[in-house]
């Protein structure tokens, strides 16, 4: 069942009834200011940091659902019957329903009783202002005289606190409203030097800004006093819940239409130039003035959203495929790489499923995000390259998460995931063969944020690999410390305490507990590394020379140890646990079997020689693939293992305890294109891709525009069923396995490789890819049934499958690959 469909021309998911089984959310803004949005306006706004400046509140499972947005009522002065056009939060039946997600903005609109009312919400690029735009139109015969009335809720900036500390809080808010702006400035007389700011295009009846003022004692956001009665209280927030809500007064003509806008923007003042006049208490409102005035006027709204529009043209049109299948067309084309500017930006912090509270950005996280992001926009890339590793650890370990606001590691969360360091490896090697800048490996970059602790990044990559070896279990296998990927096997926690922390927990100190899936994570990074410094050694020659050899060497031992260490007979194994037993293992009563090694260790080139790769992937299609995409492991844990931790405190078929964890999907795909299986590798794509979805959305019920982290295995009882939808490290790595694996187009350090494995019935397909500034037209055409390919550049037939950069500056080569 669909609850909406595709509207690929816009590049826009329309949504056509309000109910949908979840939020369907979108993301506002890309940059500094961000929000997310649902198809019925719920949602909140934030600056930078989800936990640290929340703008305005959302009340995370809430009874209804989705509760706290951005809402408008429009009220009939002749009957005074109101509703929400977002169907939400009075939940009126509305007709025409529908809401358009799009690439930065949500269109929501509906009609009751011959009035048509349609808000596109959006950021305008290079602001810290969300922009309403509001059309109503008198389909009637007769004239309409309307109210209007908007509202929200401020947060007092700390997410946490906001929540948790009222009695401070019931006493601390304070708002100014001057010439119909509503400005919230709790905090600002102490320590704070920003302030949220709501403001309307139309002169205004009145408004309101504390919140019990508008609703009306023991009413909710259904039924607001205001609303009903049709006029504002005017009220002042003295403390209590300051909102912004504001009462316009329209008459419109049988077939008449306005537009009515509002801003809601966050807004800083130099520390010293809080107050106007100096010595008051009044906000200064010299700089923010202009700003409001610009965006309140509809030519600069329409003006910042076509801009908007002709950002995302332009990101996109830098990765663009033509294939026999929709579903990848759609996904590669648009909304895939969307995804990953959503987790690139907000990582796991900010969701309908991540509170914004919990987690900044991971280290090993958005490390993995840059993957699907960095051919989008590499300066963003680089400058979070070099925040990641100044989080880095003296040792080469790393926070494992730091706080974006502030870019320091998180102490309360603190180090030890042994896997962190090397997805630093990759990631610098993914901006490198983008961007080919080999500068960013001389930058200097602390440790630790220390100031004075400078060291070339590449100095960090050096501490990334030594960390592994430096900490090598009995079998000579990595250790696998708190955990490693998966953040649910915790080898050595032992928690027998409800509340601990499976994660930062270490009861048994001095383990012996070794990762598989580390060992081969480490042999990729370590053949990333002599790749690398091989370059890094012509370029710059006072930091790399002689290196190459040494990682190529730590990268065959590695291989070799994994391989006698690491191979339970038909798969690799996944661990060693605190009692040195093998967990992963045909041995082991329950988790006989592991997805994460299968797919690492092959994409790191182990067993391709011997047929152990082979055999790994036909255990990996016979025990863990299922319908609905390949399960985490098999068999699931049906109790709690006190010497496994967390992935065992799920029930079966849920998240890590074997349910389908759609992150490490994509590695068996890119594993099963190492081996040429272009059907195998298609097959599983579709599996999870959103898209391919669509129709069985009463299963799915997450968005069919977006990966989610998870679906639920086949030991649960909603066997197909999604969670934890947008962020999750699957948008990059799908993204990775479809456009440089499967239809093989892949950035190098010598230039453009083109080694599509691609499903045996297609024909062929187009694709357009600019890399380093030059646009190339790629036409792939099947002559047989095979991988090996041949290319002509320009017409000119080359050796191998690299297109090396065109001579003389040209910013256009035509590539035929022929398949056979
Ligand atoms: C989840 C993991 C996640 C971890 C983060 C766990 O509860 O199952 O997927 O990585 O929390 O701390
Ligand atoms: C989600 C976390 O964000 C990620 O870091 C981790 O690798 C996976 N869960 C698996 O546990």
């Amino acid at each position: 069942m669909r609850y909406g469909h595709f509207d690929d021309e816009r590049r826009e998911y329309v949504i056509t009834r309000p109910d949908t089984p979840l939020p369907w959310i979108n993301y506002l803004g890309c940059e500094a200011y961000f929000g997310i949005i649902s198809n019925t306006a719920g949602g909140y706004a934030f600056y930078r940091d989800a936990r640290l400046r929340r703008i305005t509140r959302y009340r995370y499972n809430s009874v209804p659902l989705d509760y706290g947005g951005r809402y408008i009522y429009v009220r009939d002065n002749a009957s005074g019957a109101f509703w929400s056009p977002s169907w939400q939060p009075t939940r009126h039946p509305v007709e025409d329903y529908l809401c358009r997600h799009g690439l930065g903005y949500t269109v929501i609109g509906s009609s009751q009783a011959g009035i048509r009312a349609e808000t596109r919400y959006f950021v305008p690029l290079g602001e810290d202002l969300e922009i309403w735009q509001l059309t109503l139109a008198n389909r009637r015969a007769e004239p309409a005289h309307l109210s209007l009335f908007s509202c929200i809720e401020f947060c007092l900036w700390d997410a946490l606190d906001d929540a948790s500390n009222f009695q401070r809080n019931f006493s601390t808010g304070q708002v100014e409203v001057v010439d119909g702006v509503i400005y919230h400035k709790t905090e600002y007389r102490e320590r704070r030097n920003h302030f949220a700011y709501f403001a309307c295009s139309e002169p205004l009846e009145g408004s309101d800004t504390q919140r019990e003022d508008f609703l009306g004692p023991y009413r909710g956001w259904d039924d607001p006093q205001a609303v009903a009665r049709g006029a504002s209280g005017n009220s002042h927030a003295h403390g209590w819940a300051p909102i912004g809500s504001h009462h316009v007064r329209l008459a419109l003509e049988p077939g008449e239409r306005r537009e009515v806008r509002f801003l809601l923007g966050y807004h800083e003042n130099p520390r010293e130039d809080k107050f106007d006049p100096p010595g008051s208490q009044t906000l200064n409102k010299q700089t923010v003035r202009p700003v409001i005035a610009k965006y309140l006027q509809k030519a600069n709204a329409d003006a910042a959203f076509a801009e908007l529009r002709a950002y995302w043209d332009q990101l996109l049109g830098i990765y663009q495929v033509h294939t026999p299948d929709e579903h990848v067309n759609r996904m590669v084309g648009i909304w895939n790489p969307y995804q990953n500017m959503a987790t690139f930006n907000v990582s796991r912090s900010a969701s309908f499923f991540e509170s914004g509270i919990g987690r900044g950005l991971g280290f090993r996280d958005s490390n993995q995000d840059l993957l699907g992001f960095v051919h989008m926009v590499p300066s963003r890339g680089r400058e979070r390259l070099l925040d990641l590793a100044a989080t880095q650890l003296e040792t080469g370990g790393a926070y494992h998460q730091y706080q974006p606001l502030t870019k320091r590691g998180n102490d309360a969360v603190g180090s030890d995931f042994n896997d962190d360091p090397l997805w630093l490896v990759l990631a610098v090697a993914a901006y490198l063969k983008e961007t080919d800048d080999w500068s960013l490996l001389a930058e200097p970059v602390v440790y630790e944020n220390k100031p004075g602790s400078e060291q070339p990044l590449y100095e960090h990559l050096q501490r990334s690999l030594q960390y592994t070896l430096d900490r090598l279990g009995p079998h000579g296998l990595p250790l696998i410390g708190r955990a490693d990927w998966n953040d649910c096997l915790n080898l050595n926690c032992f928690s027998d305490e409800p509340g601990e922390s499976f994660q930062t927990t270490t009861h048994r100190e001095g383990g012996v507990a070794e990762s598989v899936f580390i060992a081969g994570l480490f042999v990729l990074a370590a053949k990333e590394m002599a790749e690398l410094s091989v370059r890094a050694a012509q370029r710059l020659p006072d930091l790399a020379a002689g290196r190459p050899d040494k990682y190529r060497q730590a990268a065959r031992e590695m291989a070799a140890t994994a391989l006698a260490h690491g191979w339970d007979g038909a798969w690799f194994l996944r661990a060693y646990d605190h009692f040195g037993r093998r967990v992963g293992s045909d041995a082991c009563e329950e988790g006989q079997i592991y997805i994460e090694p299968q797919g690492f260790c092959v994409m790191a080139g182990l067993g391709l020689e011997d047929g152990r790769a082979e055999q790994a992937l036909a255990s990996v299609a016979e025990r863990l693939a299922t319908s609905h995409g390949i399960v985490l492991q098999q068999p699931a844990y049906s109790r709690y293992y006190l010497h496994l931790g967390e992935i065992s405190s799920y029930p079966p078929g849920y998240k890590e305890n074997a349910g389908i964890f759609c992150h490490n999907n994509p590695w068996i795909m890119i594993a099963e294109t190492m081996l040429g299986h272009g059907d195998q590798a298609f097959d599983y794509y579709m599996r999870i891709n959103p898209s391919a979805r669509e129709e069985i959305g009463e299963v799915h019920r997450c968005e069919p525009y977006v990966y989610a982290q998870m679906i639920a295995g086949r030991d649960a009882p909603t066997f197909g069923e999604a969670k934890n939808s947008w962020l999750t490290g699957t948008a990059a790595w799908n993204y990775v396995a479809i456009t440089q694996w499967i239809l093989g187009i892949r950035p190098t350090y010598d230039g453009l490789q083109v080694a599509p494995v691609i499903p045996a019935a297609w024909s062929g397909f187009t694709a357009t890819r600019v890399l380093r500034g030059v646009t190339y037209r790629i036409e792939v055409r099947r002559a047989g049934p095979g991988r090996a390919v041949s290319l002509q550049v320009d017409g000119v037939p080359i050796d191998g499958d690299v297109v090396p950069p065109p001579p003389g500056g040209r910013d256009r080569v035509r590539v035929a690959a022929t398949l056979g």
